[in-house]
């Protein structure tokens, strides 16, 4: 049997290392590496890296290696950004994040404001310098530069955001909820996969395959997270619970309630779980990480 525990493990270790070498904060005085630093190396799941490399591993079944580990560093620092700035008072105004004090208050406002525009920087100067240092792949690598722009930009993340803050308090539609679901969380995880997929030379057939995979355990993610903010456990989590009811945030647990959002998340999971039918065994962990995107308590 696949094991799911120890296969995270090892790939967030890896992603860990690779981040730890892309930030040396130095000085005391050094404090916007300290601030970008501090929420990047906080934690987290690091599962947008990890699902690119294990779209790379179902493609190519090969070794974890030092190129696609650049791509995993830039998507976690991207993802690490919009943490950053989602906790923002003017966002979603939250103390915690990670186990640890959000940057806010553990820097001040500016400074986050600052390590978040840094890291979001940072990750594309990661992807262009990929780009120009994987000379076999640059062609993929300005592919993967357009597709995670666009997914973390103004048609994808941004956009997402936006409508969250909008629909604060609004009556929305389930299509609309669903949209911004995509758009807020799913863009970023789509892009993950695609990459991996692309690093590894993948068909357009398996592109097509593991963006529908993509797509639907983004959709779960963000269903998930929405959950987890009602029925989760804030030390489990290390991050608040109850605040979307708080700030009256649109969810698919306050529109369509706990029961039918669950049955929903495993509609979604069946659907993703399809779409790999023609993959081997090497897509195993991709199998596990849709089952357990619902099943996580953080
Ligand atoms: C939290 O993301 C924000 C959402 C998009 C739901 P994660 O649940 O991946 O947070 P970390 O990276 O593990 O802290
Ligand atoms: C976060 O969404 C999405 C992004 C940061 C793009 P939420 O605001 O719902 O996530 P949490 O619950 O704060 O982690
Ligand atoms: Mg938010
Ligand atoms: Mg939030």
């Amino acid at each position: 049997m696949f094991d799911l525990k120890s296969y995270l493990d090892s790939r967030k270790r890896m992603v860990d290392k690779a981040l730890e070498q892309k930030i040396t904060p130095g000085k005391e005085s050094d404090r916007l590496s300290r601030a970008m630093a501090y929420s990047l190396m906080a934690g987290g799941k690091r599962i947008r890296p990890i699902l690119c490399i294990a779209a790379a591993e179902a493609i190519s079944g090969a070794d974890v290696d030092a190129e696609i580990l650049e791509c995993a560093c830039a998507l976690e620092m991207l993802h690490t950004y919009s943490l950053i700035h989602d906790d923002l008072p003017a966002m979603d105004n939250d103390r915690l994040r990670r186990g640890k004090q959000t940057c806010h208050i553990a820097f001040d406002e500016s400074t986050a404001i600052l390590a978040g525009d840094a890291l979001l920087t940072l990750a594309f100067e990661i992807l262009a310098m990929a780009g120009t240092t994987h000379l076999k792949h640059t062609h993929q690598w300005i592919k993967i530069i357009h597709i995670i722009s666009r997914a973390a930009g103004y048609q994808g993340m941004i956009e997402g955001q936006m409508r969250d803050i909008f629909f604060e308090g609004k009556t929305v539609s389930l299509d609309q909820l669903k949209d911004m679901h995509a758009l807020k969380t799913g863009a970023l995880i789509r892009a993950s996969v695609n990459a991996g997929a692309l690093l590894a030379d993948a068909s357009l057939e398996k592109i097509d395959r593991l963006d529908r995979y993509a797509r639907n355990i983004g959709l779960a993610f963000q269903i998930t997270d929405d959950i987890l903010n009602i029925e989760g456990d804030p030390e489990i989590m290390g991050k608040a619970a109850g605040t979307d009811q708080l700030c009256n945030k649109a969810t698919y647990p306050a529109l369509l309630g706990l029961g039918p959002s669950n049955a929903y998340l495993s509609k979604l999971i069946e659907s993703a779980l399809l779409s790999l039918d023609t993959f081997g065994r090497q897509a195993d962990p991709l199998r596990a990480i849709a089952d357990y995107i619902v099943q996580r308590k953080k």
